[in-house]
């Protein structure tokens, strides 16, 4: 079963992308093989900086290689290594009703909001069914907000077969329904968009000051507290300390007698250590600069020689060759 998926470069990472997005792709190494790219072409759809462009690709490919990815056993690239994928988003889009494509909720959420269209923000899934197709994909791990992109790919694969003969895996979709959504430090979802969020590879300090500023209700420590469960860092203790751990804390909260300073200081000690090891492994490989434009290279060739494959099979069948 080969499962591939795309990561945005969208700069820094928090732990609702760690335990919503990253964990379970990595945890998936385990069960097959993976490919997993960073999606540059589709970040030019919102971000016009080249330095930053750069840049954050570098970064996530820092975050996910000493978050665990590992690039022997994944297929591990850029997008834009391998061009190929943009001659498929043609031959796609040929096959792509407008309708289908004016449907697309993040286009139009995305329109809605302000943001100017222009062709790459509509043509999105199609770069998307690219990538998914290029490189024979039989699942598709995604959030909820990608879902529909994903149903769109599998449209197109059926439409293309049925025109040029059968020519491209169906993929499936996995939306991670599984996965908890990770609340941020003000108790709603935790996302960037909000200003609500702890990086994984924050600073110390910078780290423990937003996780003492949570703010809680005004009830004494003695006071107990019914709904303990409910309470934000309990939730975030739940991720990144041991089961036993969270629930006398919990447990504690609910009798009274500990107060939301302890609280939240056992919050920040187990966050900060939950992520240790990544950080040192993320220092280890950054010091080494050829290492991250090594893996992307090799990652690059691998998935080229898939890619070129499909192509050649995909332009055979629509009669460019
Ligand atoms: P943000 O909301 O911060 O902009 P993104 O939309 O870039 O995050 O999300 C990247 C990935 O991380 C997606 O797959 C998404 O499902 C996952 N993710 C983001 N925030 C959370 C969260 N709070 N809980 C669980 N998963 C999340
Ligand atoms: N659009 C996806 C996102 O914003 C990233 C992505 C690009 C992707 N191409 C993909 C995800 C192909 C899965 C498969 O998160």
């Amino acid at each position: 079963m080969r499962t591939l998926t795309g990561i945005q470069p969208s700069g820094t990472l928090h732990i609702g992308n760690y335990f919503g997005a990253m964990l379970p792709a990595i945890q998936a190494q385990s069960r097959g093989e993976c490919f997993y790219f960073i999606a540059d072409y589709h970040s030019m759809t919102s971000l016009t900086d080249p330095v930053e462009r750069r840049t954050n690709t570098r970064d996530v490919a820092l975050d996910w290689l000493a978050c665990g990815l590992d690039p022997q056993h994944s297929v591990f690239w850029k997008q834009s290594d391998v061009p190929e994928v943009c001659e498929l988003t043609w031959i796609l889009g040929t096959l792509t009703p407008m309708g289908l494509l004016e449907r697309a909720h993040s286009y139009k959420d995305k329109t809605a909001k302000g943001i100017a269209a222009n062709f790459g923000l509509f043509a999105y899934p199609v770069l998307m069914a690219a990538d998914i197709l290029l490189y024979n994909s039989e699942r598709v791990p995604v959030g909820k907000d990608q879902k529909q992109h994903v149903e769109m790919t599998r449209d197109i694969a059926i439409k293309f077969n049925q025109t040029y003969g059968e020519t491209f895996v169906v993929p499936e979709e996995e939306i991670r329904e599984g996965v908890a959504t990770v609340p941020g430090l003000d108790g709603q979802k935790m996302s960037k968009s909000y200003g609500n969020t702890i990086d994984i590879f924050g600073e110390e300090k910078a780290i423990r000051k937003r996780i003492m500023g949570i703010v809680m209700d005004s009830r004494t420590p003695d006071e107990p507290k019914p709904d303990a469960d409910k309470n934000v860092a309990i939730q975030m203790l739940k991720l990144v300390a041991s089961p036993e751990v969270a629930a006398e804390t919990e447990t504690r909260l609910r009798a009274g007698g500990l107060g939301y300073g302890d609280l939240k200081k056992t919050l920040f000690e187990h966050t900060w250590n939950y992520f240790a090891p990544f950080r040192a492994k993320r220092a280890e490989l950054a010091a080494d600069p050829g290492y991250v434009d090594g893996v992307l290279a090799t990652g690059a060739t691998r998935a080229r020689a898939v890619a070129s494959d499909v192509l050649q099979r995909a332009r055979h069948a629509c009669g460019l060759v």
